[in-house]
């Protein structure tokens, strides 16, 4: 069976983050990669169904293929929330269960939801009947003091027979008492081991890994060891590049030339144009490129110049050139 854009996309996504993978970020990111899945931050199904919040759907042509991450816990909510992001034009639909914030546990979403597979599994169900996107899960491995071993499994058997087909898992419990969402992303030790025995376990199901993958060498070995993709969060926020710029030769065996992170900046200058013109500042792009050029000579300068510069008024795309000129001597 041929896979959907998505799902071939999905051997290396960049993870849902939010405040991070903005559109402007999504932007940047896809001028790295052509073939990576990238992921919205979550969007509420209630901002969207109650409060009419469209303007959270808006996205670029450029940044297919790409994922919208719900949140939320109401089937018939998700549902119309899923429908609505269908027809906004995204590639897939995902339901966030891996979240551990207060104000979502508040809402009955995000990791809670580990807890209560059945109401996922409806959640997945209504989504699925209410429109032609694929409908995937990005889950952790158990919350607080559940046994992964035994609440993974069932977690997943429960959201298949519902109709999902493919899962990411961060590989990781969330504890949601007494540790910040950060630490949340730190202190629960990693299992991509469980992960991998998940896949061995379910076939045919479609599971990538999340959860502290800095490199494409660490990429490649997860999927080399059985899994079917690989998500990757704060690295490739960080140093984009690094994780980006080779993924369509390495992971996707495109043909070269890699992209490259001065191609990037030159491609972002007329983005930044429409951007400015339409009435935005310069800061809510170039803030998402600040990693650009991490471990590369020049990387300071450029860090330096365009934190400093981008808030100052009048600031626009020579400030970027400027700091690329900052860079290429630098390499030079
Ligand atoms: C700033 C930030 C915001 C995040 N927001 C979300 C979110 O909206 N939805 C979600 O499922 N995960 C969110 N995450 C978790 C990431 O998607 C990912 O699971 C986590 O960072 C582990 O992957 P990594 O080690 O590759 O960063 C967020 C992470 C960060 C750093």
């Amino acid at each position: 069976m041929p896979l959907n854009a998505a799902t071939a996309a999905a051997r290396l996504s960049s993870a849902p983050m939010m405040d991070w993978t903005d559109r402007h970020c999504r932007y940047l990111h896809r001028l790295l990669s052509r073939r990576a899945l990238l992921y919205t931050e979550m969007v509420t199904a209630p901002a969207l169904v109650r409060g009419g919040a469209l303007h959270l759907l808006d996205h670029s042509p450029e940044e297919h293929p790409v994922a919208l991450q719900l949140g939320g816990s109401d089937p018939k909510e998700l549902a119309q929330a899923a429908r609505l992001g269908a027809e906004a034009g995204y590639d897939e639909i995902n339901l966030n269960c891996g979240c551990p914030s207060d104000r979502v546990q508040s809402g009955t979403f995000g990791a809670v939801l580990m807890r209560a597979p059945g109401l996922v599994a409806e959640c997945c169900a209504a989504m699925i009947d209410a429109q032609p996107r694929e409908v995937t899960v990005k889950c952790r491995i158990g919350v607080d003091d559940q046994d992964p071993e035994e609440v993974l499994p069932d977690f997943l058997s429960q959201i298949r027979a519902a109709g999902v087909r493919r899962v990411i898992i961060h590989a990781r419990k969330a504890w949601l008492q007494g540790l910040s969402p950060k630490e949340n992303r730190d202190v629960p030790p990693l299992d991509h081991d469980l992960v991998r025995r998940m896949k061995a376990h379910f076939p045919d199901l479609h599971i990538s890994v999340n959860g502290g993958i800095a490199s494409l060498d660490e990429a490649e070995a997860m999927l080399a060891s059985g899994l079917d993709g690989v998500m990757v969060g704060r690295a490739a926020y960080h140093r984009p590049a690094d994780i980006l710029c080779a993924a369509d030769r390495r992971i996707f065996g495109a043909p070269g030339p890699d992209a490259t992170p001065e191609a990037a900046v030159h491609a972002m200058l007329p983005y930044i144009e429409a951007h400015l013109s339409a009435g935005g500042r310069l800061i809510s792009v170039t803030r998402h490129m600040l990693g650009l050029f991490a471990g590369r000579p020049g990387a300071r300068g450029w860090r330096r110049m365009l934190s400093e510069g981008a808030v100052r008024p009048g600031a626009g795309p020579a400030l970027v050139e400027a700091a690329l000129s900052q860079v290429v001597r630098a390499a030079a």
